[in-house]
């Protein structure tokens, strides 16, 4: 069991952020990847939608003989984290407790910003896990649906980029946030443009390099480490058009990628 896979997921190529802090933290891991990429974003998609989504990804992963599956999307970690743990034999690690407990480790009295999805800021999941922590820390929460497409197109320091930044982070900048959680597979890209719009004296939270340590502990915690001979072998599925994730997905794992099957679900 110690050699098999851990499964990641995600609505598309996103969650390669979560995967490369995986390879960083836990270089003899083999992983199985799958991006649900024909019906990515989830961002804008109900909860219950969500739900049978990630659903219909769970049970692929356990086919496939895991040991773990990390939940890199930030919107199924929000909607379907409990669902998700409820039907899995194996552990279920989301985004956010990770993300929420360096949060709350990191600030200095608040407030704490997050940003993530429409979806994942409706549903306060972000908010309540930092709450549970620290009841009495403030929390500014802002949907920043914009990121996703404008990081896909690689527009990291473009001035748009910055623009749209500087509008969706004013209410944050105003509020004095000190910290701030990256609650969205996609926004680790824009660390650089985000430290300079809010001040290089904000804490810009990774959830990606938290939960690849949340996963560490777990693992370590059940005896479930891959020993160091164990060659890792990395697997990419997606559910459509393998040849955009190959294209785009190479910036978000920061290698080239040069296979990926396709496995449609559904
Ligand atoms: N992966 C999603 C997340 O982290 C962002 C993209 C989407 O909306 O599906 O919330």
């Amino acid at each position: 069991m110690n050699d098999a896979p851990i499964g990641i997921f995600d609505s598309g190529i996103g969650g390669l952020t979560v995967t490369h802090s995986l390879f960083e933290c836990l270089p003899h891991e083999s992983t199985i990847y799958f991006g649900d990429t024909a019906r990515v974003p989830y961002g804008p998609k109900s909860p219950a939608t969500v739900r049978r989504y990630s659903l219909e990804i769970l049970e692929w992963l356990l086919s496939q003989r895991i040991k773990a599956v990390v939940v890199a999307c930030n919107t199924s970690s929000a909607h379907a984290i409990e669902t998700l743990q409820d039907h899995s034999d194996v552990p279920v690690i989301g985004v956010i407790e990770p993300g929420a407990r360096a949060a709350v480790a990191a600030t200095q009295g608040g407030p704490i910003g997050v940003i993530g999805t429409a979806g994942t800021i409706a549903s306060g999941a972000y908010q309540r896990a930092i709450h549970d922590l620290s009841p009495a820390t403030h929390v500014e929460q802002v949907s920043c649906p914009l990121f996703v497409p404008l990081v896909e197109e690689g527009w990291f320091e473009h001035p748009a980029s910055e623009l749209i930044a500087r509008e969706y982070l004013d209410p944050l900048v105003a509020a004095g946030t000190d910290t701030l959680v990256l609650g969205c597979t996609h926004y680790p890209l824009l660390k650089p443009l985000l430290a300079r719009v809010l001040g290089e004296q904000v804490v810009l939270i990774d959830s990606a390099d938290e939960t690849a340590l949340a996963v560490r502990r777990v693992l370590s915690s059940l005896d479930l480490e891959a020993g160091p001979d164990n060659p890792a072998n990395h697997r990419f599925a997606v559910s459509d058009d393998q040849q955009r994730f190959l294209d785009v997905g190479s910036r978000f794992v920061g290698e080239r990628l040069s296979h990926v099957e396709v496995v449609p679900l559904g």
